[in-house]
């Protein structure tokens, strides 16, 4: 049996498995990429479960002027950003896997690749421009709220 044919494990690949000869190794920075934002999105989305679930009254507590709150704070645009991209990111590229590791068909992989970063595109801009974009006195004129009104009408 010859030994030449079997390529180092760790060599870089194409989606198809071929040994790929230049260019970075995407598959092994995906790789370490799925751990690193894993153990940062350990501390992101339990703090964030933490502080809206537990502190002050808690689940009873959230509501329209909660969430102003904390959007009026660059610490939490920054910290839900954060989390929004490292999570948007990594679940697209552990369905990249997942699609990788089932679909047989070369174009139909492509297309659904395509699919799941398009959509964490699409998601990522979206929500990064709520994030920063966000006003709560917005359209405040036709609310029915009235601290709201008068709060806008304060500012
Ligand atoms: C507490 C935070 C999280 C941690 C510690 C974590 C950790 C991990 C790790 C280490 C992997 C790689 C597993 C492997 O290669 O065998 C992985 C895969 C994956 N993660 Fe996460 N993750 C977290 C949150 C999320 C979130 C929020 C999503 C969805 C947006 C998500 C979706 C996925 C998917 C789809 C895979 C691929 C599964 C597979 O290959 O079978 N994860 N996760």
């Amino acid at each position: 049996m010859s030994t030449d044919t079997l390529a180092a494990p760790r060599s870089p690949r194409t989606p198809d498995g071929a040994v790929r000869k230049r260019g970075a190794n995407l598959e092994k920075w995906g790789w370490l990429y799925m751990r690193i934002s894993g153990v940062v999105l350990v501390v992101l989305i339990f703090g964030h479960l933490f502080v809206n679930l537990m502190l002050g009254d808690g689940i009873h507590g959230i509501d329209f002027a909660f969430v102003a709150g904390k959007f009026a704070s660059p610490f939490w645009q920054w910290w839900d950003v954060l989390m929004l991209w490292l999570a948007l990111i990594h679940g697209a590229n552990g369905m990249r896997t997942i699609v990788n590791d089932y679909i047989t068909g070369a174009t139909t992989r492509k297309v659904l690749v395509w699919a799941l970063w398009l959509a964490a595109g699409f998601l990522i801009l979206l929500g990064t421009l709520v994030v920063f974009t966000f006003d709560p006195c917005l359209g405040v004129e036709n609310s029915t709220t009235d601290w709201l009104i008068q709060q806008c009408a304060a500012r």
